[in-house]
């Protein structure tokens, strides 16, 4: 190599040293971090990169040669007796089945494994928290203490005994007398929330994800603001072990130091004897053969990670035999037995390059960022809604900012907050307009309200556009080749005022706008004439009247029957349907009082629409007709959606919140505030199997 290109490769090494020095700040000392972990990952895998390319380079200081944070200075430190070490990545299936090679060949080289027999692993998920070791002596929490750099840690004991599912003492007469637990600190999805909804009532800091919000609660100088603060722990691992012996004698049993007479001889075996001393370990693991067994557990927990009551950020598997794991053995700090197999990264940082306003249905102007695109969460996201005026304020977010994106699962992307450290010069705060951006109408924020909105109503084209596409939608009227850019050409060009226009159609007239043969205005005609005789429900829906949702609309069909039932209810009329309280009542009340809306609905008539009458519910012998079913914590087998189906299927009805009219709670692993509201007001809880056996599947 010329030597100025050592001389760059140098000088970029210092670049990112200096950068991931001043990230891991931010992170570990602050609890604020500047950039998305992914991009932090990239630097660390950059700055290995080059360095295993050019290990001359390798100073003792570089970030990449130590195990994880250095510790702060305002707790006590701990030297753990075991290290505490960190685990290799696989971003994808490649990577797995180079592990399982490297760890099968070097078994049946050791002779563990016969030629063709598949490596027996242990499967768990990779929490998304901190890591922390407790040490019990005689079965008594004496000190835990933060990983640090693997060697020293910081003590936070104090913190973690305000933590309750750490048991202060562990279960049963046989306590080892010493033992080390390994495992992960973390927060659920549900208290980060409520959390940050806390903090920010009382105007103090929010925190950008459960784990910053862990971070920061268990470094509290004062135990009582952690002990507000709800951490849950979960156990993978150990370190020192000691065990008592039956005359009273005492006998280091250290895995490192290659002892055969650890209490049990597999991770498995050892993970369910940390349970039967009474700390929690996850019942999502899984013991898994060979590399098929490895990547058909980590598809199946991706499916269910949107639902996990807590974030995780991939799955970890551990070679079971403890025999084998001391023969794979370490390299640099993390074991050969065992690798992190990580999901795509649900974070990521991008600039806002603008905010723009966009007028919805029901006139409500919506802030909405246009990012500069970014791939997250398996997607390119290149915008992303703001919701309302005081969410940007909240999240004190700048044209120009750069941002921490965030896409989930499936859910919507969102900008989960600013890093002002990062605002360029020129950003711009961001105002909404005092008139719709479309319709020019003044706009109104009414004062209990966080929505701004247009006032124009259906004068507003945007609110008349989206209000025929929403009528004409799947779950509304169904009109079948209705698409947007339709819409917006009828509406623009005066034809269609409201969905009765629809019906008054030709195909001739059709054909005539752009996009449009002869043959597709000839279907679209065939879709609006189908949709003549809508079910009353559909049509109820597709009226978009403020509050009424697909169920809700079918509830009233059913109780009422017709749409001139409807029409003329009074509000005791309405508040006697089920589930319809004096917000919904109100908002139907004030809908059908409108002459304009009546006006509609007569059009309507007058083209041919008239609503069938609702099908009886589904047959009343199905075993869950009438009742409703609350889905809470993660069950053994089935993924929420399946559970719904199965439960709609049967005729049942799945609601989100328990009441006293919730005929069942069906909870798995890690069910939270649902179940404890479902035994206060005494209503029925199954698990998986309870809820097969409901469904005639058991
Ligand atoms: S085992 C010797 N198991 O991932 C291996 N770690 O880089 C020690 N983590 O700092 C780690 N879930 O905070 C292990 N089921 C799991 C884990 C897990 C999360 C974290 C842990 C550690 C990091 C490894």
């Amino acid at each position: 190599m010329k030597q100025s290109e050592t001389q760059s490769v140098a000088q970029r090494i210092d670049f990112l040293r200096r950068e991931i020095d001043k990230h891991n700040h931010h992170y570990y000392v602050e609890d604020a971090p500047l950039i998305s972990d992914a991009e932090y990952d990239r630097l660390m895998s950059e700055l290995a990169a080059l360095e295993e390319a050019h290990p001359d380079l390798i100073t003792p200081y570089s970030p990449t040669q130590r195990v994880g944070a250095a510790p702060a200075s305002a707790f006590a430190s701990v030297r753990h007796a075991v290290l505490m070490r960190s685990l290799s990545n696989a971003f994808d299936p490649e990577d797995v089945a180079a592990f399982d090679k490297r760890v099968t060949d070097a078994l049946r080289g050791a002779g563990l494994l016969p030629a063709g027999g598949a490596v027996e692993y242990m499967a768990e998920l990779k929490f998304d928290g901190l890591a922390v070791s407790l040490r019990y002596e005689n079965g008594l929490l004496v000190q835990a203490a933060t990983r640090g750099d693997g060697q020293t840690g910081e003590d936070i004991t104090a913190n973690v005994r305000t933590v309750r599912s750490v048991p202060l003492r562990l279960r049963g007469d046989d306590v080892p007398e010493v033992l080390e637990v390994r495992g992960e600190m973390l927060m659920t999805r549900q208290d980060f929330e409520r959390l940050n909804e806390q903090q920010q009532k009382r105007r103090e800091k929010v925190f950008v994800n459960p784990r910053n919000a862990a971070a920061g609660s268990l470094r509290q100088l004062d135990p009582r603001v952690t002990a507000g603060r709800p951490l849950r722990f979960f156990a993978y691992g150990w370190g020192e072990i000691r065990l008592r012996r039956k005359g009273g004698q005492v006998d280091l049993f250290q895995q490192e130091a290659g002892d055969a007479a650890m209490p049990r001889d597999t991770h498995s075996g050892m993970l369910e004897w940390l349970a039967g001393l009474g700390l929690p370990v996850s019942d999502l693991r899984r013991s898994v053969r060979g590399l098929d067994g490895l990547l058909a557990y980590y598809e199946d927990i991706g499916k269910r990670r949107a639902e996990l009551p807590f974030e995780i950020d991939g799955v970890v598997y551990k070679v079971d035999s403890l025999a084998a794991q001391n023969v794979l053995g370490y390299v640099a700090r993390a074991p050969r037995y065992a690798i992190a197999h990580k999901f795509p990264a649900q974070e990521e940082t991008t600039v806002v390059l603008d905010i723009d306003v966009q007028v919805g249905r029901t006139g409500a102007l919506t802030p909405v960022a246009r990012l500069k695109p970014v791939f997250v969460g398996g997607v390119t996201v290149t915008n992303a809604t703001l919701h309302n005026e005081d969410e940007v304020r909240r999240k004190g977010i700048y044209i120009g900012d750069t941002v921490i994106v965030r896409r989930a699962g499936d859910v919507i992307p969102e900008v989960v907050a600013a890093i002002p450290e990062l605002r360029p010069d020129d950003a711009r705060p961001f105002s909404m307009p005092q008139s719709c951006p479309v319709c020019g109408s003044a706009v109104e924020r009414l004062e209990d309200e966080a929505v701004t909105r247009c006032t124009g109503g259906l004068f507003c084209a945007a609110q008349r556009k989206q209000s025929i596409t929403h009528a004409a939608g799947r779950k509304a009227l169904d009109i079948e080749g209705l698409g947007e850019k339709l819409v917006d050409q009828l509406v623009e060009s005066g034809r269609v005022k409201s969905i009765a226009d629809l019906f008054t159609l030709t195909a001739l007239e059709l054909a005539a706008y752009e996009r449009m043969g002869r043959k597709s205005a000839e279907n679209l005609i065939k879709a609006i004439d189908q949709a003549r005789k809508p079910e009353l429900a559909r049509l109820l829906f597709a009226m978009g009247i403020r509050h009424v949702g697909e169920t809700t609309a079918r509830d009233l069909a059913q109780h009422f029957g017709s749409l001139d039932a409807i029409m003329d209810a009074d509000e005791e009329a309405l508040l006697a349907v089920r589930d319809v309280g004096p917000v919904v009542a109100g908002s139907v009340r004030r809908f059908f009082s409108e002459p304009h809306n009546r006006e509609i609905v007569a059009a309507l008539r007058k083209a041919g629409v008239e609503p069938v009458q609702e099908s009886l519910p589904a047959g009343g012998n199905l075993p869950l007709a009438g009742k409703t079913l609350v889905l809470t914590g993660t069950l053994p087998n089935w993924t929420r959606d399946e559970a719904t189906r199965h439960i709609m299927a049967a005729g049942g009805k799945v609601s989100g919140s328990v009441s006293r009219k919730t005929s069942y709670v069906v909870a798995g692993e890690e069910a939270g505030s649902k179940l404890e509201k479902a035994h206060s007001l005494g209503v029925a809880v199954l698990d998986e199997d309870g809820l097969k056996a409901l469904l005639g599947m058991k």
